[in-house]
């Protein structure tokens, strides 16, 4: 049965305010709990936030943007003294924006509610109150980018067809459709059959926990494979498309996203698989000329050495552990925008689109 397109809804909403600007604070769903609970965790503090955001209660780039929004009026509620009020909020919002690195979307909504404090007359309370009409701004536009990219992805998916999806850029990582799932949302509303292939994404999971789960939710036929089978499942002739997120990309279309985003693009390049990005211009770093400036978070030998608490390398054993890589632009056939699809991807093309 066909579904409007406006009437797809995410299976479960990632951020949410509760309350006032007064005595409110941010419910996440706890995604390092999926796919087994579905539980929530207030947080009241800008530890909490902080806290949440390094531990991946919630991510993927465009929902910590959310919850970073919120998390600034949440973290400004300790702030008594009016006349420090714009040097406290500075503090507060490096402090979070430390939380983690390469998503841009972090930084993004950050700066965007300091802009909005900044700009407004009154007392704490009054720019309090601004400040999470902005924080509700950003989530609600979020939704919309969403959807908006899902509009412009559909069109790459044929009836038949095999995608192949890393990480969750999903409905989890966002306030709505997701962006690499977006155009699958809007493709299965639509009536179109198709397969997703959701690689598993070591270390955390996130394809297998989190985008295999949304998408059995949705009904979507999704499949699960582990990283390392994704050369064999292409040679097989078993993806026509591959689609992934991001968490920022360069001035020149280099593109950060989760490890092992590279790696998949190069096997599409071998497999001659068309390679896109689907990102909202929030993703967009311009001030950056390429991958090479952007920074990689590394993350805790746990992660690899005991991930879901069974120990899987010897005690003591060296690790490294980059959570993110640069796909460089030469392999990104094309951008899924909220704007639109930039094709080809370059300087001028990306300059085009953000205006
Ligand atoms: O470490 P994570 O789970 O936050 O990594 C998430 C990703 O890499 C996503 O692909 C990216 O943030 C885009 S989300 C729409």
């Amino acid at each position: 049965m066909m579904t409007q397109t406006s009437d797809i809804r995410p299976p479960v909403a990632v951020v949410e305010w509760v309350g006032g600007a007064s005595d409110g604070f941010p419910r996440l769903l706890d995604q390092t709990r999926l796919p087994t609970e579905t539980t929530f965790l207030d947080c009241r503090s800008r530890e909490d936030v902080f806290d949440a955001i390094l531990r991946l209660v919630v991510r993927g780039a465009p929902a910590i943007g959310v919850a970073a929004g919120y998390g600034m009026v949440v973290g400004s509620r300790v702030i008594s003294d009016d006349a420090n009020l714009a040097t406290e909020l500075e503090t507060l919002g490096k402090y979070l924006e430390s939380s983690r690195p390469t998503a841009v979307n972090l930084s993004w909504a950050v700066r965007r509610v300091l802009k909005r404090a900044k700009s407004t007359d009154g007392d704490a309370a009054a720019v309090r109150e601004a400040m999470l009409d902005e924080a509700r701004a950003i989530h609600a536009e979020d939704e919309q980018m969403c959807l908006a990219i899902g509009k412009h992805a559909e069109k790459l998916i044929a009836p038949g067809m095999g995608v192949l999806t890393h990480c969750n850029a999903g409905a989890l990582a966002t306030a709505g459709i997701g962006t690499a799932t977006a155009g699958m949302y809007v493709a299965h509303a639509m009536g179109r059959k198709f397969t997703v292939y959701c690689d598993e994404t070591r270390p955390l999971l996130q394809g297998s926990r989190l985008t295999a789960w949304e998408l059995q939710q949705a009904g979507v036929n999704a499949v699960v494979i582990t990283d390392n089978m994704a050369a064999q499942v292409m040679k097989e002739g078993r993806v026509q498309l591959v689609i992934t997120g991001a968490d920022r990309i360069a001035a020149n279309g280099d593109a950060a996203n989760k490890i092992g985003t590279y790696g998949v693009a190069v096997l599409a390049a071998r497999h001659k698989i068309p390679f896109y990005i689907a990102a909202p211009y929030s993703t967009f770093d311009l001030s950056l000329q390429s991958g090479e400036e952007i920074p990689i978070e590394q993350r805790g030998s746990e992660e690899i050495t005991r991930g879901f608490g069974r120990r899987t390398a010897p005690e003591g054993i060296a690790t490294y552990s980059p959570a993110f890589d640069v796909t460089p632009v030469e392999l990104i056939q094309g951008i899924i925008t909220d704007r639109g699809i930039l094709q080809p991807v370059n300087e001028e093309t990306i300059q085009g689109i953000m205006g």
